[in-house]
């Protein structure tokens, strides 16, 4: 009897100690959250005339997925850049390096002279949280499974959906979803994408830690029919790069210096909204055999990494400006 008392003191303890953590980390997810949310908001504030704020959706835990688009005119006949980050939770350099890009283009009225940016700084919010304050290793979104959670939302593209991934398990780190598009975010993004897609010139998602600069195709080694173009431009935003501080960014078919895969934004951008020039951009990691490590990048070389890619981003923006701008 008296055990038995114990043991429900006990475990009313641990109970309410769990409800306590669990408050606690509520707190902090939502802290986490908005810091970046109040940032776009503070852009927007600042800089009313050029930055306006796009709610495009909602994660699966109801948080906004956001859209920062900067302009200075020309009535939405511009060509645009869309920039994405965030597909996979654990790739913290992405978020960062949007940040970074949008902070100098708005401060930089000169790259958007005759060019539009659309920029999603974080599409994976839920994912994004969890691994701040939970499993610093997380990549898929927070979906409910049978048994395990999450999707890889950069599996989830309708777009030769799941050629190499038919036999992942949903507790594999790339499992593709049930179906095409099962999740919110990967569905919000192809539509924003499919809204500008008209006049969007360039997409890049941005991913780490591979270093490297990739185009279409993932699903198989063949080249669409641009390569070359693709190649010659992915080279000089690599070289762009180097100049400044000799980091070295490989260049080429994702399939063909990566791995095969199926399913993914860069893929489906090219294939289904008939962006031309799609990248997967793979930001600077650690040097690493550990796999987990390479996302680990310490806080004092972020700066480093960031603005030296910026310089590479300079590159595309000229390309298109020189091609296209209106
Ligand atoms: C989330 O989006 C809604 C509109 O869809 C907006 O009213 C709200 O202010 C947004 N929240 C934040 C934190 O920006
Ligand atoms: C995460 O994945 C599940 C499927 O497992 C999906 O239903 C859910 O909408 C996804 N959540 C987000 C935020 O994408
Ligand atoms: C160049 O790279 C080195 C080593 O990664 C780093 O310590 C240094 O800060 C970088 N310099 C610049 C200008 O980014
Ligand atoms: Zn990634």
């Amino acid at each position: 009897m008296f055990l038995m008392l114990k043991f429900v003191l006990i475990d009313t303890f641990v109970t309410k100690m769990y409800v306590y953590f669990q408050l606690i980390l509520l707190l902090f997810i939502v802290v986490i959250d908005l810091q970046i949310q109040a940032y776009l908001n503070q852009l927007h504030q600042t800089y009313q005339r050029t930055v306006q704020l796009k709610h495009f959706g909602l994660s699966v835990e109801n948080r906004n997925l956001t859209a920062i688009k900067i302009s200075t005119g020309g009535n939405n006949r511009r060509p645009l850049i869309f920039i994405d980050a965030g597909i996979h939770a654990r790739e913290w350099l992405g978020p960062a390096q949007a940040i970074y890009i949008i902070k100098q283009l708005v401060e930089n009225s000169r790259l958007l002279k005759r060019v539009d940016w659309l920029i999603v700084p974080l599409l994976n919010p839920d994912g994004y949280e969890y691994c701040h304050v939970v499993d610093r290793l997380w990549r898929k979104n927070r979906s409910k499974g049978q048994g395990c959670r999450g999707v890889d939302l950069n599996r989830n593209f309708d777009f030769q959906w799941s050629q190499h991934s038919k036999f992942d398990h949903e507790c594999s780190n790339t499992f593709a979803g049930q179906y095409p598009f099962s999740e919110p975010e990967s569905l919000a993004l192809s539509k924003i994408l499919l809204e500008y897609a008209h006049r969007t010139k360039i997409y890049i998602s941005l991913h780490s830690a591979a270093q490297s600069i990739l185009y279409p195709w993932g699903y198989t080694t063949e080249v669409p029919n641009n390569g070359k173009e693709l190649h010659r431009l992915a080279a000089k935003f690599s070289d762009a790069i180097y100049q400044v501080n000799f980091t070295e960014y490989k260049v080429g078919s994702a399939a063909n210096i990566l791995y095969l895969v199926s399913g993914t934004s860069r893929d489906w951008a090219y294939g289904v909204a008939n962006i031309r020039l799609s990248y997967t951009v793979e930001l600077k990691g650690v040097q690493s055999h550990i796999l987990e490590r390479r996302f680990q990048i310490p806080p004092e070389q972020i700066f480093s990494a960031v603005s030296e890619m910026f310089e590479g981003i300079k590159q595309l923006h000229s390309y298109i400006e020189g091609r296209y701008g209106y």
